[in-house]
């Protein structure tokens, strides 16, 4: 089944984890993938992983927070692919070393936080969305985080770069959604994507994990999948929402864990 056929996708940070997962996923439902990312080795990898399974990739270099390079990839897509359908704004993250608690955090990180999520966002739709509506329609994906949903010890820009993500999503679909132009956002909670998988000490990994409902951590393809269906027709009634794909950490109560106990039996 092709549930992409005809499309043509844009994602990017799909040189890594979670943006080349989603890249390949829809290459596999039958769209044509920009593979956009600053590191243009990685690029390069995953778009050779998408054509030696017998999809259709192109690689760009692209700096997401720079207007120049966002309009660049745009005009490549057009010259390539004859169309933009699905746009995934999938970079994004801060330094976890210095985005720290108010007191203590790195007003630069601040400032570097609010390019690469919010104006790299912002960047994407506003080149993006012209071609859109072009063609009839499409489909933005933001990439948000479980930070924008709850208060944490550190990384205050992340949360609230995050949150202005949430607010963008729904400003693009109210704008653009007579056009047919869909904007969602994807909450990802915890995802063992390369950075946390090498960085991460086993046993915040384990509380992350009982911090989940479900007994395990999400992986890159979690999230791809996710996209694939927003990216999809099969998602056309829905528009301005923030999808939370996080295995049940934000919806149960702190003590559930801890009432497990008290059950017989
Ligand atoms: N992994 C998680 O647990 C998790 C959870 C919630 C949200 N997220 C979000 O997912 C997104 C990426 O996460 P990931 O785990 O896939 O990260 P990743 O580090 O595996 O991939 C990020 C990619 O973005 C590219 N990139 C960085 N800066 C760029 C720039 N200025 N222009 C173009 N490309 C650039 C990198 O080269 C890399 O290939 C971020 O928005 C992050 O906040 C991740």
């Amino acid at each position: 089944m092709e549930r992409l056929k005809d499309k043509v996708a844009v994602i990017t940070g799909a040189g890594s984890g979670i943006g080349r997962s989603a890249a390949e996923l829809m290459s596999r439902q039958g769209a044509r993938v920009v593979v956009a990312d600053h590191n243009t080795q990685a690029a390069e990898e995953t778009a050779a992983i998408i054509e030696a399974a017998g999809g259709r990739a192109l690689p760009v270099t692209v700096d997401v927070t720079d207007e120049g390079s966002v309009a660049d990839m745009v005009a490549a897509t057009i010259s390539e692919f004859d169309g933009l359908h699905v746009l995934c704004n999938h970079v994004g993250g801060t330094n976890p070393r210095r985005d720290l608690d108010l007191l203590r955090m790195d007003m630069d990180e601040f400032d570097r936080a609010v390019s690469l999520n919010v104006r790299s966002t912002l960047l994407g739709a506003r080149h993006a969305v012209p071609h859109m509506i072009s063609a009839g329609g499409g489909s933005i994906i933001n990439t948000a985080s479980v930070a924008a949903l709850v208060g944490d010890v550190l990384q205050t820009s992340y949360g609230a770069v995050k949150a202005a993500v949430v607010s963008i999503t729904k400003s693009i679909a109210v704008q653009y959604g007579p056009q047919n132009v869909r904007c969602n956002a994807i909450a990802p909670g915890a995802v063992m994507t390369p950075a946390p998988e090498n960085n991460l000490p086993e046993d915040v990994v384990e509380a992350l994990r009982r911090g989940n409902a479900l007994p395990y951590l999400g992986s890159p393809e979690d999230i791809g999948h996710t996209m694939v269906f927003l990216a999809s027709d099969e998602s056309r009634y829905l528009t301005g929402q923030l999808l939370v794909v996080d295995g049940g950490m934000t919806m149960q109560s702190s003590a559930a864990p801890g009432r497990r106990a008290m059950l017989p039996g």
